[in-house]
């Protein structure tokens, strides 16, 4: 399960960046490291709305910054609590185009003390590109990035 990216990230965070370079610097590695993940991302919850904010990416700028709650894969995951795993993006009524390039997309939940704070995005341009192993894999991301908001002490 892509250990020695988990290792790198984890090693990379443990120095401590400050929040936003630590987040750009996981979709930037990830993005570089697995040829499948196009375009990377980690949208957060807004404290007092219901809306994903945008706050790290890796690949082409996207205009949805702001994603409310419900709207698209990502605003579902915000509701749902529950990672979606879309093998084409083509076959979705409630779905967000960020570019039409894009074939598929795998959306995980971040949680922080078991509260979902916001979920990182990968887009690919190939279809099905992602199986458990990028479920899993993208989960135990989530899970050091958590530690590292924690270690932050970023407020939810
Ligand atoms: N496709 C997403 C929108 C975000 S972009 O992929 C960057 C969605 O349907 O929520």
């Amino acid at each position: 399960m892509y250990t020695t990216l988990l290792n790198s990230i984890e090693n990379y965070l443990n120095q401590q960046p400050e929040v936003e370079q630590g987040l750009t610097w996981v979709c930037t590695t990830i993005k570089d490291e697995l040829p499948r993940y196009d375009w990377v991302g980690f949208y957060f919850h807004h404290a007092t709305k219901k809306e994903l904010h945008l706050k790290a990416f890796a690949g082409k700028p996207t205009d949805h910054t702001i994603i409310p709650f419900g709207k698209g894969i990502c605003g579902q995951v915000a509701v749902s609590n529950k990672n979606f795993v879309v093998d084409d993006v083509g076959q979705q009524d409630n779905y967000i185009a960020c570019s039409i390039d894009v074939k598929s997309e795998i959306v995980i939940p971040l949680f922080v003390e078991n509260k979902n704070i916001g979920q990182i995005d990968i887009d690919s341009n190939t279809a099905r590109a992602f199986s458990k192993k990028d479920e899993e894999f993208l989960t135990e991301v989530n899970v050091l990035i958590a530690a590292f908001l924690i270690r932050a002490q970023v407020s939810f």
